[in-house]
This record gives structure tokens, C-alpha cells and sequence, in this order.
């Protein structure tokens, strides 16, 4: 994956020049990234100053640990959905955090695309400043143009994701997006208020020696899954195969973008607690595997291919297994073995 050093291309320059390159695309899904961007830019600021309210809490205000990371999940929240509602874009959003669709206001046109998102994941990080993120997804409408957005517009396979993406507020914060025609990697550059291309046509590693799990749920895994744990931890001179490293952020965001650069596999299985899985398939698991796979890698829950679940409901969860292809045929290998 090459770095880019001798160019600089903003996440603006950049979204026009691959819509020029694509056929019948419209300014409209553009100015939709665009206004995404915008919003990532206010949520970034407010996490940057999460870490200075925590630390002056800590002399004596309690409860405000708690108090912060509620108010970040609503307040980035609040800023997609107000930073989105009015651009004629979108007919309806989605947020993990609302348990109904959001219509767009009355006032406002209703476009052709539909944006579904998790404002901020891995919100339990926010208090001992460690990465967070904002997970997105834009699907194309079903129903008629210049109605309000329907159900059955979020409910589509994730296949049918016209983009898809995150940001992670880290060390420095970053954007990373598909629009189906591979993965670019943008680094906020704070001084001028723009994401700058950094990571151009991003490729996941074939095989990766890194394995991503809450290795705290073993006792509640199924037998293969266990299988594939204590296989991952082992030397297999037969095999050619060291011992793995473990490394688990607990934001999703953060852990997949990982696996994502240096390849492995990042996991969340279905448990005897979580018989479905942890992970939301609308705001989480589709388009966190649409990038992945448009950088070469594979998504599963298991049994099949993320992309190709019918959803049936908007909050429902799934079992993950994403990362290197040849690490997620190894973790299926064993979940299939009789
Ligand atoms: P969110 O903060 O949006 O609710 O998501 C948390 C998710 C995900 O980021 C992470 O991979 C997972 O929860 C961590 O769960 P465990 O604490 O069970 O490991
Ligand atoms: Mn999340
Ligand atoms: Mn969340």
C-alpha cells in the first residue's frame, strides 16, 4: 500500500475525482461524503476535549466519566443527523442509537440514498483515552424518489452499500471509505481542517499472524471456536505455523482498522450469552466488511458471507469474522469441522 508524500489530495478532491471516473454519477453523492466529512470534523473536536474534561473531573467530579460518554454518543449523534438532514441527499437515516428510523424534516427534499451509522463505537474507550470511531453506511433507495425513506430501504443485504466507511479519533484521527472501487485512508490534518489522502488504495495482508477477540467469553464460545483459540496460540511446526499474537482494543473501529493494515482476523462470535452475536449487522459488521472486503479480505458470520445477509430487522446483531482471507478460512475451517 503505498503512502502518498508527494501530493496533497483532500477527501473533497478526492471523492470528485472518483466520481468523475465512474459512470452516471451524480454531484449528489459527492456532496453527501462531503457533508459526512463535516460532521466527522465536529465530532473530532469534541473527542478531542473529551480527555481534558475527563482529567479535570477526575479532581472531584465523580459521576462525570459516566456523564461524558453519554453525552459523545448523543452529541456525535446529533451532529451526523443535523449535519445530514437538510442536503437533499437522503430520505431517511439509521443510528444504533435511535430505535426507529429517522425521517428527514418535512421542510427538507428527500433524496435517493439512505444513511445508516454508528455514531460512536467503542464508547466504553472514551474515558481512558483510547481510539474510538464513527462507523457508516449509504444504500440506495427502494422505494419511489420524493417519498419519505421506508424500512425497506435500510433492510438491504450489504452487497447492495453504495459506500461505506469510518472515522477513528486516535493518536491522529482518520477517515477510511469505499465507494466500491477500493479503500483510501485519510489522516485530519487539524492545522487546515482537512482530511489529506495518507493511505491510497488500501490492501489488507493475505495472511496475517494477529487474532482479535474478547478472549474473556472463551467458557461461552462452542466447541469449534474454542478449537480455533487454542490452535491460534499454538506453535505448529507441521504447518509452518508460530504462535499468534492477541491484540483486542474493545473498539471495533479500532481493532478492525489494525487488522485491516497488518492483517489477521478480528472476531466477535456468537456466545451462549449472545447467541446472535454482539455486533450490529446494519451499523457494524456490513460496513465494516465492505471495506475489508474492497481491500481484499473477507467478512463471515460463520456459515456465509456477511455482505449476503437479508436483514429482518434494524438492530439486528450477527456473529463476525473479518480480516486476512486466508486467516477468516482458517477461523471457518474450524467452526466447521465435525
Ligand atoms: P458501541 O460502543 O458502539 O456500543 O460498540 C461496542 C462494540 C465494539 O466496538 C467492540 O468491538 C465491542 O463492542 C466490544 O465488546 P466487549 O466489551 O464485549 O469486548
Ligand atoms: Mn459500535
Ligand atoms: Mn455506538
Amino acid at each position: 500500500m503505498p503512502l502518498v508524500h508527494n501530493k496533497v489530495i483532500t477527501i473533497e478532491r478526492h471523492i470528485i475525482e472518483q466520481q468523475e471516473r465512474s459512470d452516471g454519477a451524480t454531484g449528489d453523492f459527492s456532496a453527501l461524503l462531503r457533508d459526512m466529512a463535516l460532521a466527522f470534523k465536529i465530532i473530532n473536536r469534541e473527542v478531542m476535549q473529551a480527555g481534558l474534561v475527563d482529567a479535570l473531573g477526575a479532581t472531584g467530579q465523580e459521576n462525570v466519566q459516566g456523564e461524558i460518554v453519554q453525552k459523545l454518543d448523543e452529541f456525535a449523534n446529533t451532529v451526523i443527523y443535523r449535519a445530514m438532514d437538510h442536503g437533499g441527499h437522503l430520505c431517511g437515516m439509521a443510528s444504533e442509537e435511535n430505535a426507529e428510523i429517522l425521517p428527514i424534516p418535512k421542510e427538507y427534499r428527500c433524496g435517493k440514498y439512505v444513511l445508516l451509522f454508528d455514531p460512536l463505537d467503542g464508547s466504553s474507550n472514551i474515558d481512558v483515552n483510547v481510539s474510538i470511531g464513527t462507523i457508516f453506511s449509504i444504500l440506495k433507495r427502494v422505494t419511489p424518489e420524493d417519498t419519505p425513506g421506508e424500512l425497506q430501504d435500510f433492510l438491504q443485504p450489504g452487497y447492495k452499500q453504495i459506500a461505506a466507511g469510518y472515522t477513528i479519533y486516535g493518536p491522529s484521527t482518520m477517515l477510511v471509505y469505499t465507494a466500491g472501487r477500493g479503500v483510501y485512508g485519510f489522516t485530519y490534518d487539524p492545522s487546515v481542517g482537512e482530511f489529506l489522502l495518507s493511505h491510497d488504495d488500501i490492501r489488507i495482508p493475505e495472511h496475517g499472524s494477529i487474532y482479535s477477540v474478547n478472549e474473556g467469553n472463551y467458557h461461552k464460545w462452542d466447541a469449534g471456536m474454542k478449537r480455533y483459540i487454542d490452535w491460534a496460540k499454538m506453535d505448529v511446526p507441521e504447518e509452518d505455523k508460530k504462535a499468534y499474537s492477541l491484540r483486542y482494543i474493545g473498539s471495533m473501529v479500532a481493532d478492525v482498522h489494525r487488522t485491516l493494515l497488518y492483517g489477521g482476523v478480528f472476531l466477535y462470535p456468537a456466545d451462549i450469552k449472545s447467541y446472535k452475536g454482539k455486533l450490529r449487522l446494519l451499523y457494524e459488521a456490513n460496513p465494516m466488511s465492505f471495506v475489508v472486503e474492497q481491500a481484499g479480505g473477507r467478512a463471515s458470520n460463520g456459515q456465509s458471507r456477511v455482505l449476503e445477509i437479508q436483514p429482518e430487522k434494524l438492530h439486528q446483531r450477527t456473529p463476525l469474522i473479518v480480516g486476512s482471507p486466508k486467516n477468516v478460512d482458517e477461523v471457518e475451517r474450524f467452526l466447521n469441522a465435525t
